[in-house]
């Protein structure tokens, strides 16, 4: 049974799941603008790390709201959406796009696809809509609602049939940070594709190389010591659970793994800026969502490449 593109609308304010077809394949989505909504996404793919998703968006114009466009990405939208094509752009300061859903970077990829219903959802919604593959981790992308369905169609408010994708592989993302345009997943939309419209792609991977340009870990400022009992002096202590360190710096002060998630990027942001001889951040579970915690944590403290 379909939902129509307002009940799924209704389902994203609420801060539910959706099923979103689109002409690549089907996507488990939320607000983009709703971290909680985003932190289920995770939970329900069973994704045992934060990865940055892609902001589904109505146009070019929307696009333009949450990303800043240098020409080149203007020539690419111009040239290749709405269709199989994301632009990882810098945000814009104003970018409703939360930072769980960027993996708190400072970039935000951005999609308008060409597919009738997801644009049906996306203009009754209004807002960024962020959609990674409906599949559960490690297992192929839906392409059929029934396959999508299967999937993660316990975890959805409200799920919309469009048929069979037509593309059936997910959308070519590309990178125009920094002045450079790289490829960074190949897709649909080929490498001739994209460099009859900017000419040369670069390959040089410097960018990976380069802090806040491809760079996909955001990392704090500040040393990151995971594990810690109490902050030691100077420090600043994440909390987790009741009574651990100062409530408004706490991940969860009742102890739950989606609110954690939820708060994790802004509250390593926030404790940054303080500019603290450290963060400390208290343990957390393994199971569940905790796992991508858990990552994302030992990643910042330096404990994995
Ligand atoms: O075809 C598609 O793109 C599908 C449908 C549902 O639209 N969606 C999809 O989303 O594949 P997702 O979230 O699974 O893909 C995200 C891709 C990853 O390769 C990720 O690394 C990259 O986009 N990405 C997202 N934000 C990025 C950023 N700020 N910098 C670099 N890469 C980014
Ligand atoms: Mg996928």
């Amino acid at each position: 049974m379909s939902d129509t593109s307002e009940q799924a609308a209704e389902a994203l304010r609420r801060g539910d799941l959706i099923l979103l077809p689109t002409e690549t394949v089907y996507g488990l989505g939320a607000d983009a603008a709703n971290p909680e909504a985003v932190a289920a996404i995770f939970e329900a793919k069973g994704r045992p790390r934060f990865n940055p998703l892609i902001a589904h968006v109505a146009d070019a114009a929307t696009a333009e709201t949450e990303g800043v466009f240098n020409a080149q990405a203007k020539a690419l939208a111009e040239a290749f959406w709405p269709g199989p094509l994301t632009l990882v752009a810098p945000i814009r300061d104003t970018t409703r796009v939360c930072d769980l859903a960027r993996a708190g970077l400072d970039s935000v990829a951005l999609r308008v696809p060409a597919h009738a219903g997801a644009r049906a959802v996306l203009a009754a919604f209004g807002g960024p809509v962020v959609a990674p593959s409906a599949n559960r981790s490690g297992r192929p992308s839906p392409t059929t609602f029934a396959d999508a369905v299967e999937e993660t169609g316990f975890a959805v408010a409200a799920a919309v049939d469009g048929g069979a994708c037509a593309v059936g592989l997910e959308s070519t993302v590309v990178s125009v940070l920094g002045g450079r345009v790289s490829l960074l997943r190949p897709g649909a939309v080929t490498r001739a594709d994209l460099e009859r419209v900017v000419g040369p792609l670069d390959d040089s991977g410097e960018g990976h190389r380069s802090p806040g340009r491809l760079t996909l870990h955001y990392a704090p400022e500040a040393p990151v010591r995971i594990e810690a009992e109490a902050a030691r002096d100077g420090e600043v202590l994440l909390g987790f659970g009741p009574g651990v360190g100062e409530p408004r710096w706490s991940l969860s002060v009742s102890g739950d793994l989606r609110e954690a998630a939820a708060n994790l990027f802004r509250l390593l942001r926030e404790a940054d800026r303080t500019r603290p001889v450290g963060i400390a951040v208290s343990p957390i579970p393994a199971e569940g969502l905790g796992e991508a915690i858990n990552d994302r944590l030992r990643r910042a403290a330096g404990h994995v490449g």
